[in-house]
């Protein structure tokens, strides 16, 4: 008898359970029947170690607009700066709680002229010191994030010999300095 009871008791809370979680159902659906959104949007490419990429979504905007992307919380702003390359979930929410969302790419910025020509450079008399499992003070000039983070302590040792000269024997010919300079003075990125 006493187990009876206690069957009924489980069956009946089950039930209950089912009841919750239907009803909480319902109101996904009525959530999801806000429809799509339509996002539009527009990026910029970034260096592959320097976040520079961008997201700026120009529809839906407007107040009572929530924007985020991947884990973020959402905020009001309806532009992303300062991305690495790779891919993002742009979630939109709008005003009426609807949400949607969309994967957005962040392409990985192509080399540039300047930037190609110093890092040859870099190449013909930098290694082999400055390459491989163990380069001098870790840099290691055949990675572009090892150019591109270390663009002064470069200019510094390698065009104005300060403290010392870099290669340690004696610094390199003028005209390849320049070369050097090119690329630093149009902005130090590898777009340049
Ligand atoms: C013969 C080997 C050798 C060559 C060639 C060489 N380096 Fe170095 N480099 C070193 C050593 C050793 C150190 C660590 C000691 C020091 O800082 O003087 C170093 C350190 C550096 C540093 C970090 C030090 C700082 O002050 O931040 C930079 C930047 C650098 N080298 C740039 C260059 C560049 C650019 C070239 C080519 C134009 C070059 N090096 C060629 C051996 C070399």
């Amino acid at each position: 008898m006493k187990l009876k009871t206690s069957i009924l008791f489980f069956l009946c809370y089950c039930c209950g359970l089912l009841l919750l979680l239907s009803t909480s159902c319902k109101k996904d659906k009525a959530a999801s029947s806000c429809g799509p959104v339509t996002i539009i949007y527009a990026t910029t490419a970034s260096d592959s170690c320097v976040e520079k990429g961008t997201i700026v979504i120009h529809s839906p905007i407007g107040p009572g607009y929530r924007y985020s992307i991947g884990s973020q919380p959402f905020r009001s702003s309806p532009s992303f700066q300062s991305l690495l390359p790779g891919a993002y979930n742009l979630i939109v929410k709008t005003s009426e709680g609807c949400v949607d969302s969309i994967r957005v790419s962040i392409m990985q910025a192509s080399q540039g002229p300047l930037f190609t020509v110093a890092k040859d450079v870099f190449v013909s008399y930098c290694f082999p010191c400055h390459t491989g499992s163990n380069p001098p003070a870790g840099h290691d000039w055949g990675r572009n994030c090892d150019i591109l983070n270390k663009w002064d302590r470069i200019k510094a040792r390698a065009v104005e010999g300060n403290p010392a000269s870099m290669p340690p024997a004696g610094l390199i010919p003028q005209a390849e300095r320049d070369k050097i300079m090119n690329w630093i003075n149009a902005g130090h990125r590898i777009t340049d």
